[in-house]
């Protein structure tokens, strides 16, 4: 079968180690069934593994791809949660779950092997290409705002980043359960996008807001760290889910004692998540912002925009 893969890796130019190809067919062990995928999409964390993130070379060559939307053995329309664990409740807190193409081969190829519990019903009015976008960077956006901010609708948010998979997901999930949102962008069309998506307002990078915020929406990292803790009222919240600039930030430390702010990490989401924000996407007409869709054949035009930061919202692979 037809896949995409990444067969070296390279921290400075890491499309030098995406190879498209044949690939052996997935050989599904007990509990596990094969899906026939028919959208799935980009996340930065495809990058990650080209770069040699997260993934040891012995593992190599390993198929991309954390997100599936296809269909089952038996012949029903389906979700993928892309964090395999055998544990009962939040899997995400078990010490041994991997997320597709960690551990086991991902999904940018014609069929993925996939625990059979791993599986969400699709419901017929969320397209395979929408589908796809949803288990990981709007799980990720679902939980953040949902669970992990601890905040009511109504409070103010500040997201940063706003072109990103998760920061537009952020933007269009907040807005539609009734956060005041608030977006950063280095680019000034990215801004004017991300008020035409949803946002209040949006700002430069780094930029003085008129007040301080509820909590802040973190997938940056070094180059948003100290203004994001700025931008928290006393008691606000930082929730991070990504690093993209850099994980070691001056952490700061008497500015987060002494307003007594949290920084709450977080990570993917749990099935019965993505089941609910499935549900959510039926229920409100919300659907991914998508920024490009293209043939899987084509997968490096996708990773080369998202490299480059060219990206506004997902970038959805078809087959
Ligand atoms: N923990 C989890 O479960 C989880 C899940 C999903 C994603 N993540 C992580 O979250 C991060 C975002 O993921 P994504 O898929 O949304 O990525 P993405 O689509 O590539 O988003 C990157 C965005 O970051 C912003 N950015 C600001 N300063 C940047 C800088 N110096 N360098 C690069 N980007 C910068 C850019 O926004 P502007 O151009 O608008 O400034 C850009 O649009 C990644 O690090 C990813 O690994 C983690």
């Amino acid at each position: 079968m037809f896949a995409v893969t990444a067969a070296r890796f390279s921290s400075d130019d890491p499309l030098s180690g995406l190879e498209l190809g044949e690939h052996a067919e997935p050989a599904p062990p007990e509990g596990w069934t094969t899906v026939t995928v028919k959208a799935t999409s980009l996340n930065h964390h495809d990058v990650w593994t080209l770069r040699g993130v997260g993934i040891s070379a012995d593992r190599l060559p390993m198929i991309l791809g954390c997100d599936a939307a296809g269909v089952d053995a038996d012949g029903n329309e389906v979700v993928v949660h892309g964090v395999v664990s055998d544990r009962d409740g939040d899997e995400t807190l078990d010490p041994a779950r991997t997320l597709l193409s960690e551990r086991y081969d991902g999904t940018f190829a014609e069929r993925v092997a996939v625990p059979r519990r791993n599986l969400i019903g699709k419901p017929a009015a969320v397209s395979f290409a929408d589908a796809a976008c949803l288990p990981t960077a709007y799980l990720t956006a679902y939980r953040m705002l949902f669970d992990k901010s601890g905040l009511q609708p109504g409070s103010t948010i500040l997201v940063q980043g706003a072109g990103g998979g998760v920061a537009t997901a952020l933007i269009l999930l907040g807005r539609a359960a009734g956060f005041r949102i608030w977006a950063t962008s280095r680019s000034e069309a990215k801004r004017e996008r991300a008020i035409k998506l949803g946002a209040d307002q949006a700002f430069p990078a780094g930029a003085r807001l008129p007040e301080r915020v509820d909590a802040v929406m973190e997938t940056v990292g070094e180059d948003t760290w100290a203004h994001s803790l700025k931008a928290l009222r006393p008691g606000g919240r930082m929730v991070i889910c990504g690093a993209t600039s850099g994980t070691m930030p001056p952490a700061d430390l008497a500015r987060i004692f002494f307003l007594q702010l949290s920084v709450v990490g977080s990570t993917m989401g749990s099935r019965a998540q993505l089941a609910r924000l499935v549900r959510f996407c039926e229920q409100t007409g919300l659907r991914p912002l998508i920024d490009r869709t293209l043939p899987l054949r084509d997968a490096p035009e996708g990773f080369a925009a998202m490299v480059n930061g060219e990206l506004f919202g997902k970038v959805v692979f078809t087959l």
